[in-house]
């Protein structure tokens, strides 16, 4: 869609493997679609998650959520990343939360990454968006 979208995972490796033009996953047509967007420099990878914060306005959480022992969602990743988030920014941001969350955890991200602003004694305003799949409308 022409964003420029610049993607942090904690997966060194993964993300060596995207860089030297390889998709970690299948499905079809995204090796090409992942290609395209690399060579116009739209698309690119990092394990730097400050330069993925001070990248842009939009910080999409999509981590794993995989079920706890009782079958909830485990938040550890999602939590985490939302206080990595709030460690590095210096301006307001707009957190979205992708990853397959239950309801109330927008509150949750919200109020992690408000505790790690009061730390740093930091007065920057943040919100949080939940945009738990892709709705984009089909073109016909
Ligand atoms: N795959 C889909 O089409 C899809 C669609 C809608 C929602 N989701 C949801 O998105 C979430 C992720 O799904 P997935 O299939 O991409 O999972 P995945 O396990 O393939 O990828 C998650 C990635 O997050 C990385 N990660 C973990 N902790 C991190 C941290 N602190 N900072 C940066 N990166 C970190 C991992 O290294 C891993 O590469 C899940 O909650 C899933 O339910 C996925």
């Amino acid at each position: 869609m022409g964003n420029h979208v610049l993607c942090v995972d904690v997966d060194e490796r993964k993300i060596a493997l995207l860089n030297s033009g390889g998709v970690p996953i299948y499905e079809p047509g995204l090796e090409e679609m992942v290609a395209r967007n690399r060579a116009a420099g739209r698309l690119e990878f990092t394990t730097d998650a400050a330069a993925g914060v001070a990248h842009g306005l939009f910080q999409f959480i999509a981590v794993g959520t995989p079920p706890d022992e009782d079958g909830s969602a485990d938040l550890t990743h999602v939590l985490a990343v939302a206080r990595s988030i709030a460690r590095h920014m210096t301006e307001y941001r707009i957190i979205v939360d992708k990853s397959t969350v239950p309801v109330g955890t927008a509150d949750r991200v919200a109020s992690v990454a408000r505790e790690v602003l009061r730390e740093r004694q930091l007065v920057v305003e943040l919100d949080v968006v939940s945009n738990p799949e892709f709705l984009k409308k089909a073109r016909r």
